[in-house]
């Protein structure tokens, strides 16, 4: 009991490499072409990646080898490489598809996608062409589908819809409404159902399920905050609020000894850039643990997320374009 309880708190939240061992602070994996926006990172089962969704609607790998992007997987069956490839022209974004949310189900190899625009999806390690798994819940609409994590013990997957009204193109209009319409979901990898968590929140946003199941963590963009959802227990189907920040939190990670890294845009008191990119260490009940300022790599960009492998960092973000990787 012990000894599974150890492998739990130190195993790393996921399957990932650690690519530069000793090296600069920090290092760009570029893009390929003229894509931007690489909004999470995951990796499989062989330790292959970062893998990413990017602005034009594909999903890459980073090819240790070539050092480059490759692609790997797309999730629009219309998708046409001439029309599609390299762009970030928002208006092609239903046609191109754009992957944000992602996490491998390690066991099984079947990467998980959260498409903005199109709905949940699966797709194996051959890539191509992924599979469409939900369009709706209780009979509404994903509107803009948005983080996701994977449960690695049971293949469920946890995923958020930041907005029933409101498209991924239209988040100015959703800060100006203070949209509360965002809804936590689950698919259930065995009956293939998906159900509603959670309703009227505000921008729902990253999502992290703990490493002994118990509970997610949910991030409300509109809201600056994180709330936590009891899975089982006595507060089973329960939430409560944790943690608030002095920015708008994007994606979370499960970090290692059961802690969880969110991605924050702090707003800073006054002159220089707008946002002070931030990774913020929390733990379960929102307790603030480390902050790590990333002004000086991300001039003026935002970021969406950070994941921890080792004592190395995969930074994501859906305006730069690159992957960034930070050694702590
Ligand atoms: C880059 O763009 C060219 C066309 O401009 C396209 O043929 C190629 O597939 C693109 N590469 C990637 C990795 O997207
Ligand atoms: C793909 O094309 C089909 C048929 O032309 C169309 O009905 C469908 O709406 C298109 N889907 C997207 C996502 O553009
Ligand atoms: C926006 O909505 C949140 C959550 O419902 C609420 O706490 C906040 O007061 C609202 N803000 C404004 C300006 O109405
Ligand atoms: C699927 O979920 C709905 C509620 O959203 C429930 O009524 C139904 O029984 C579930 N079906 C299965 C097979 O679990
Ligand atoms: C959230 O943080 C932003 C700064 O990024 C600030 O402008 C906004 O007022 C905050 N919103 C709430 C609801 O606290
Ligand atoms: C940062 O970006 C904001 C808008 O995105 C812009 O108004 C501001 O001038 C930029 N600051 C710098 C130093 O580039
Ligand atoms: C940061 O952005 C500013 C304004 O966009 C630009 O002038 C400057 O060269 C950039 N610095 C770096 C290190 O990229």
């Amino acid at each position: 009991m012990l000894l599974i309880l150890l492998i739990i708190l130190l195993s790393v939240p996921s399957n990932c490499i650690v690519l530069f061992q000793q090296t600069s602070t920090f290092r760009r994996l570029n893009l390929p072409n003229t894509s931007v926006g690489p909004e999470s990172i995951t990796f499989d089962s062989l330790g292959r990646g970062p893998y990413t969704g990017i602005s034009d609607g594909k999903i890459v790998r980073y090819d240790r080898r070539t050092a480059g992007f490759v692609d790997f997987a797309f999730t629009s069956r219309n998708r046409s490489k001439a029309l599609c490839d390299g762009t970030n022209n928002p208006a092609l974004r239903p046609i191109c598809g754009r992957p944000l949310g992602m996490e491998f189900f390690i066991r099984k190899n079947m990467l998980f996608i959260a498409d903005a625009f199109l709905g949940l999806f699966k797709v194996g390690l051959n890539g191509g062409l992924a599979t469409q798994l939900a369009n709706a819940a209780e009979g509404i609409p994903f509107r803009f589908l948005n983080g996701l994590s994977v449960d690695q013990h049971t293949g469920d997957v946890y995923f958020t819809d930041f907005s029933s009204r409101f498209l991924q193109t239209q988040i100015q209009q959703a800060v100006a409404a203070n949209d509360s319409t965002g809804r936590l979901l689950k698919y259930d990898y065995r009956t293939k159902n998906v159900t509603v968590l959670l309703r009227r929140l505000s921008g729902a946003n990253g999502v992290a399920i703990s490493s002994d199941s118990s509970y997610v963590l949910v991030a409300e963009f509109l809201a600056n905050r994180t709330r936590r959802f009891w899975l089982h227990g006595t507060k089973a189907f329960t939430s409560e609020i944790v943690a608030t920040f002095r920015g708008m939190p994007d994606n979370i990670r499960r970090a290692p000894f059961g802690n969880f890294l969110v991605a924050v845009n702090v707003e800073r008191p006054a002159g220089g850039p707008r946002l002070i990119p931030t990774a913020i260490r929390i733990n379960g009940a929102g307790q603030t643990l480390q902050t790590l300022p990333l002004d000086r790599y991300y001039n003026n960009t935002t970021i969406s997320e950070v994941l921890q492998c080792g004592k190395q960092y995969y930074i994501g973000s859906v305006e730069a374009n690159f992957v960034g990787v930070f050694n702590g």
